[in-house]
């Protein structure tokens, strides 16, 4: 019978024998994979790894002490994180086409995680045990998905980033490749990582990047950023977390409206709520959450979040519509 603990346990002793005295990397994206494979690798081999966190700006309310301060403290793992707000918020100035988004983020997140590789790979030889491994949270379906292969990764020709040393070279460590999303989230359960992380819905990598349909701006992420938090407590409250697979909550920052609030004229920007249901985000159907709770969530979003007078809800299954807005 499969049971968490056995497969920690022999991941913890193949994690080690793979590694010996050498030093380990691992970029954590706040999701659960990554969390889980980071923890694991901790239990085998403590101090040996280091764990580099990249905050874009880009995060949900909250996202940043999660890990700081939650994931650190249940594992004790050492973490770096890098402030890359204003870097990736210049680079994201004036652009509103999401595909150009999606390769701006990408493309900074992987330079941002290089240059602390740099430090760190500097700090190892210097000290003498060279970084030689790369912790990667892949599931079995992702490596099914991909045709099996990996083993070792070459972060500079994979990514295609100009100026770095020949010998940045990974092997990978990937104790995950066996397992389904639901044993990992058993496993980081058993390790006694904190639920919102294990529990926690898909999460694209951009971020609310991608959910500001629009330029990307400090102050509209300040908007959206309330109102994902208030759409997600309330359906935490509600119960519906198991029902709902994730809850894209997005701003239309170059659409406005005309409301009224108190006795003035409101002329604000709509939030679009995306709950869906999905077995693995390939198709999705909206979920059909309560009318109290839609009004629960439309109340606070207009009364609490600024310059947002209206809210509207999604009712679009995918296909044809994608999960995401963009
Ligand atoms: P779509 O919008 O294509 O989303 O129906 C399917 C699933 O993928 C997530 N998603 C992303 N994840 N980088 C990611 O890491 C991305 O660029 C990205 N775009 C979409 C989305 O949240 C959903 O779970």
């Amino acid at each position: 019978d499969w049971n968490a603990g056995n497969v920690i346990a022999e991941q913890i002793e193949a994690i080690r024998a793979q590694v010996g005295n050498a030093r380990v990397i691992s970029a954590l994206s706040g999701g659960v994979d990554s969390a889980v494979s980071t923890a694991l690798v901790h239990e085998a081999i403590g101090d040996q790894l280091t764990a580099v966190f990249v905050d874009h700006g880009l995060l949900r309310k909250g996202e940043r002490e999660q890990v700081e301060r939650d994931y650190v403290a249940s594992t004790g793992v050492r973490l770096i994180t890098v402030d890359a707000a204003d870097i990736f918020l210049g680079h994201l100035a004036g652009v509103t086409d999401p595909e150009e988004k999606r390769k701006i983020i990408g493309r900074e997140f992987i330079r941002a995680f290089e240059k602390v590789q740099l430090d760190l790979v500097a700090e190892a030889k210097a000290e003498g045990e060279p970084i030689k491994f790369l912790v990667q949270g892949t599931l079995y379906p992702d490596v099914v998905e991909s045709g099996g292969g990996a083993g070792t990764a070459n972060i500079k020709s994979h990514h295609n980033v100009g100026g770095l040393p020949e010998d940045l070279d990974f092997e990978l460590i990937e104790p995950l490749r066996a397992l389904f999303k639901d044993e990992v989230r058993a496993i980081g359960r058993e390790l006694g990582l904190p639920e919102a992380i294990v529990g926690r819905q898909p999460f694209p990598g951009p971020g609310l990047g991608i959910r500001i349909v629009g330029e990307v701006t400090r102050e509209r992420l300040d908007i959206l950023r309330e109102a994902d938090a208030i759409a997600r407590a309330e359906l935490t409250a509600a119960g519906l977390d198991d029902s709902i697979w994730q809850c894209p909550v997005v701003l239309l920052a170059d659409v406005r409206s005309v409301g009224v609030q108190g006795d003035g004229r409101t002329y604000g920007h709509p939030i679009v709520l995306r709950p869906v249901s999905s077995e693995d985000a390939m198709t999705a159907d909206w979920t059909r959450v309560p009318y109290d709770v839609l009004a629960r969530i439309s109340n606070r979003i207009t009364n609490q979040v600024p310059d947002v007078n209206r809210v509207v809800l999604d009712v679009t299954s995918k296909p044809p519509g994608t999960i995401e807005w963009e």
